[in-house]
């Protein structure tokens, strides 16, 4: 702990004993790495000073402010959360682990980093960081992808956490998950903890955590057909139950292999109309993405008629810094219209 005292980082919500703002932290660092996340968090703050201002501003600024950090259900869970707080709770914040935890969009990990953190309970977060902290300086070898094993590290952790400063002491592993003992390069010669870690003795440090269970990653074809027309583009909401709920994209048609062998444009015929821009592969966590665009090369009055059988809006170039875009789809804009 007097390691952590003298070496913390220097972070922005760690001036602050806000359970709003340390919530918004860890949903945010959840996504991504401190140096990345510090700049959404500013964003988010500087235009959302209480859970009142989130609950009142609409989801698509949310969604906007949350471009790039991907995984769009967090933000809209965050939305949603700061809703009901607002309104249900009269933006007074559960103040321990058990009521944290109703909160949708709040799980284990992230109810015991705002409950010792804001309210000092000392109960542990267990996260990618400390599965691999912990199973290192203990030699744990049972596999994190297991669900059992959760609850080896959460006991060992209330063990051990430290009582008077659990927040601390969360944070302390965190910090040192994140800057010593990290997956591919540890520097444990200059770690706190060397003289007694286990997997350094044994020489076993990179062999630790054991995870068995690889993520299962499935591929999806889509095609993206570009339509412009005097400084506007198509752009459609995803709906339903999709990653990119709510967020804006290029019409678009999903195939079985990449081959564009189906859909609107080639049911109204319009294949002779079509040229192929660029393709990529965007990978996301379950994900693997082959993306194609294409540009429809289509008159006005075509536009028209397309919009009644296709669900999208034109929108002009100069309007999309009110639109949430994925990733790809910023890019190729950035690349094709705006640059
Ligand atoms: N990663 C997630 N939460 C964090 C925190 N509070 N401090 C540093 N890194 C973190």
């Amino acid at each position: 702990m007097s390691y952590f005292d003298k070496n913390k980082r220097d972070l922005p919500w760690r001036d602050t004993n806000d359970p709003f703002r340390i919530w918004l932290s860890e949903i945010i660092l959840q996504q991504t790495r401190v140096d990345q996340g510090m700049k959404f968090y500013n964003n988010f703050i500087q235009e959302f000073d209480t859970i009142f201002d989130l609950a009142k501003a609409n989801e698509q600024k949310v969604l906007k402010l949350w471009q790039g950090l991907g995984y769009y259900s967090r933000a809209r869970n965050l939305h949603f959360t700061a809703q009901y707080i607002a309104t249900e709770l009269n933006g007074v914040f559960p103040s321990n682990f058990i009521e944290l935890k109703k909160l949708k969009g709040v799980g284990d990990y992230t109810a015991a980093a705002i409950a010792s953190i804001v309210y000092k309970e000392a109960v542990p977060a267990v996260d990618g960081n400390m599965f691999r902290v912990f199973a290192r300086y203990f030699n744990i070898e049972d596999d994190i992808s297991s669900p059992k094993t959760k609850k080896i590290f959460w006991d060992l952790g209330l063990e051990i956490i430290d009582q008077k400063r659990p927040g601390d002491f969360n944070q302390a592993v965190m910090d040192l998950g994140a800057t010593i003992c990290t997956p591919k390069l540890p520097k444990c010669d200059i770690c706190p903890l060397n003289e007694s870690c286990e997997a350094l003795r044994l020489n076993k440090v990179l062999e630790l955590p054991v995870k068995l269970k690889k993520t299962k990653v499935s591929n999806r074809f889509l095609h993206f057909i570009v339509i412009e027309n005097d400084d506007k583009i198509a752009l459609s909401k995803r709906i339903g139950n999709d990653v990119w709920k709510n967020l804006y994209t290029f019409p678009k048609i999903e195939t079985e292999t990449d081959l564009l062998d189906k859909g609107w444009v080639l049911e109204e015929g319009l294949e002779n109309k079509l040229s192929f821009i660029s393709e990529e592969k965007h990978i996301l966590s379950h994900q693997n993405l082959f993306i194609k665009y294409w540009k429809l090369n289509v008159s006005l009055k075509d536009i028209n008629h397309f919009i009644q059988d296709v669900d999208f809006e034109m929108i002009a170039l100069n309007d999309l810094d009110q639109y949430p875009l994925p990733k790809p789809i910023e890019k190729f804009i950035n690349k094709y219209y705006l640059d």
